[in-house]
């Protein structure tokens, strides 16, 4: 008797139906669930899966994402709708669902289905086993991920845990990278060829191609936390269920997008990145929950990229500079969030081509009308129920400066309110940080120095102090990596 169903023993009667169309996966999945002691059942396509799961009893259906006539999502949803109306069973087929690096956005689509269950490729059989116990609900979910990672990375080799294999031909037209791409030197040995926000050349695919290069690699953290991003985003925006499906979806996949591909900074550590990301993910989920709110985040979203981008940016690098100063009020955090994804929602009846026009080839007009923008935004969100003061405030005052001269009002810096001095912080550093026309190698130690040499007087000096220290922790951990 082996080792898992000594202390499992319901394990022996446990029926799984497993489907893949590659039958190299297959079998070695079989060969390993069977020697633990499950009763596996294998399919390579969706027809035969239903076939079966209508003729047998299954415990678990455990299925590819990618098959050639009909996705595993089209096998779950199928699998929901028969379980809620055949009058046979009563309990519902538990699924796990296992996906590669080419489907990661169709991710989105996962929310609705209920999964037990979602592990990457190519899997470790560990990671197989502790998926299907879990979903069978026969063994608790590990509290902390992180012990576990560690707990298996004592037991395989590095490069066995670290990273994902993906096929060299998804790569080939793929926009912006969203990922760091490596390449495999040896068994232990990984070299990064390109940066999150790279796109991979013609000349180097081709050159990888002539080497008979089939797989690069990505960090599988660095995938988990896209795959994390995306369902829940995608969970925020599904559950705001008053909203049309299809509005939705292109709301989400744009936003999505946008953070990964534009929001995120070269230079900026991606542990304090990904902590503000929450904050903007939590907000972005109440504000779907009223019609109003996300009625502006569309406006948003449809008036141009860049203004969306920016305004995602701007939210994101905000909650970074308080939580840098000492703030730590969960409510303050999320009313700057909010009221810095919404700094520039008085731009939403502009031409998209007047904000993108370079500042220095507006005319005076142009540059008067731009500049009513704070005002006409704390009208629009006063026009809304229930927006927090301080939100209005940032809407209003984030043009205000420190030295008194700014607009629409020339406050004096203690009369700004503390939110709009940061998010006017923020809103310059990710002017000159996120790539944009004027500035397409931005980066934040250049948008540091550009502060530091043509802002630094205007700025609120403990939130640029702030700021600083995120940029040069940033490099240090970078160096020290
Ligand atoms: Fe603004
Ligand atoms: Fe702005």
């Amino acid at each position: 008797m082996n080792s898992l169903v000594e202390k499992y023993p319901q394990v022996q009667d446990t029926r799984v139906i497993l489907v893949d169309n590659d039958p190299t996966v297959r079998k070695r999945m079989v060969e390993h669930l069977r020697q633990q002691g499950f009763q596996v059942f294998t399919c390579a396509d969706t027809d035969t899966a239903k076939k079966k799961i209508k003729q047998e009893d299954f415990d678990l259906l455990v299925t590819e994402m990618h098959l050639p006539n009909e996705s595993g999502i089209e096998l779950i949803r199928w699998v929901r709708r028969i379980f809620d109306t055949s009058y046979r069973r009563f309990m519902p087929l538990p699924c796990v669902m296992i996906t590669g690096f080419a489907h990661i956005f169709e991710t989105q689509d996962l929310s609705d289905l209920h999964l037990a269950e979602c592990l990457i490729k190519p899997l470790d059989e560990s990671e197989l086993t502790e998926a299907i116990l879990v979903a069978l609900g026969i063994k608790e979910p590990e509290s902390d991920e992180r012990d576990k990672v560690e707990d298996l990375k004592q037991n395989f080799k590095p490069h066995t845990r670290e990273y994902c294999k993906i096929l060299l031909s998804d790569m080939h037209n793929q926009p912006n990278l969203v990922l760091d791409i490596y390449v495999q030197l040896s068994s232990e040995k990984f070299v990064r060829i390109a940066k999150r926000g790279d796109k991979l050349n013609e000349i180097q695919f081709h050159r990888f191609m002539d080497k008979g290069i089939q797989f690069l690699y990505v960090k599988k953290d660095d995938f988990r936390d896209i795959l994390a991003l995306n369902m829940r985003l995608s969970k925020a925006v599904t559950s705001a269920s008053n909203i049309e499906l299809i509005k939705k979806q292109k709301f989400l996949a744009k936003t999505g997008e946008l953070i990964l591909e534009n929001a995120f900074v070269n230079g900026i550590n991606q542990e304090t990145f990904d902590n503000a990301k929450e904050y903007l993910c939590n907000s972005i989920a109440t504000l779907m929950q009223q019609d109003d709110t996300f009625d502006l985040l569309q406006v948003l979203n449809d008036h141009n990229n860049s203004l969306y981008a920016h305004s995602l940016g701007v939210s994101i690098y905000s909650v970074m500079i308080a939580q840098k100063m000492g703030w730590s009020s969960g409510t303050n955090l999320f009313k700057l969030s909010f009221g810095a994804l919404m700094h520039d929602i008085g731009k939403k009846d502009f031409d998209p081509e007047l904000i993108e026009k370079p500042k220095s080839n507006l005319t005076f007009a142009e540059k008067e009308l731009l500049e009513t923008h704070p005002e006409r935004g704390r009208e629009v969100l006063s026009s809304l129920k229930a927006v927090p003061s301080e939100v209005l405030a940032i809407a209003h005052e984030h043009h205000e400066n420190h030295i008194g001269q700014g607009y629409p009002r020339r406050l004096k810096s203690s009369r700004i309110s503390p939110m709009a001095r940061i998010v006017n912080v923020a809103d310059e550093f990710c002017y000159f940080a996120i790539k944009n026309p004027d500035y397409p190698d931005a980066d934040a130690g250049k948008a540091i120095y550009m502060l530091n040499q043509y802002k630094e007087n205007l700025l609120d000096p403990d939130a640029l102090a702030a700021l600083r220290m995120i940029v040069e922790e940033s490099k240090k951990m970078k160096k020290g990596a």
